[in-house]
């Protein structure tokens, strides 16, 4: 069976349009976070949901060590803060978490104060596939906001159009 290459398969993926969140954790007074767009749900009993971090991501080892991580869905007004986390913008990774206003819930992994959602895990399971890891999250603690979500298509970030019915 042919397989296609690996910027064949990003390039139609990009089409997509995705949620953007940044996924945090912390351990030791550690920190880290990345933007993300793989955040998806699992299931609801138990509430689960999962991330694809790039193993070469410092994440992957703190979350290992630390048990807990939590993904903080942007709304539309957070872009600033997906390119800081991304790396895509001037700050240090040092200084990433010095962009936005940081508390926590239960775990103690750092919640953005003004997250359109903020979903707190312990790490129920990980597992390695290529270039990633999946990260399964057991939903201990969340808070809501309500407005508008942040997306990111066709490479670029973007808002919702409500369509009129
Ligand atoms: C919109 C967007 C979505 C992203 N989604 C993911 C993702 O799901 N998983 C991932 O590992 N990296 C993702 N990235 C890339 C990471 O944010 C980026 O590689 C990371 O922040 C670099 O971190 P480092 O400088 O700590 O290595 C995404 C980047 C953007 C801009």
């Amino acid at each position: 069976m042919p397989s296609i290459t690996a910027s064949a398969f990003t390039s139609a993926l990009s089409q997509a349009a995705n949620g953007v969140s940044v996924v945090t954790t912390s351990h030791d007074n550690m920190e880290a976070g990345l933007t993300v767009s793989s955040m998806c749900s699992v299931c609801a009993d138990p509430a689960l949901l999962l991330v694809c971090v790039n193993l070469d991501n410092e994440f992957c080892a703190l979350a290992d060590q630390s048990g807990r991580f939590a993904v903080n869905i942007l709304p539309s007004h957070c872009m600033e803060l997906a390119i800081v986390f991304a790396g895509l913008g001037e700050h240090p990774e040092q200084s990433r978490f010095e962009t936005g206003a940081w508390t926590t819930l239960s775990t103690g992994a750092p919640i953005l104060s003004n997250a359109l959602v903020a979903l707190d895990c312990e790490v129920d399971s990980s597992l390695a596939k290529g270039t990633h890891r999946i990260f399964f999250g057991k939903v201990v603690d969340v808070r809501t906001t309500s407005g508008e979500p942040l997306l990111y298509t066709d490479r670029r970030f973007a808002v919702v159009e409500p369509v009129p019915l």
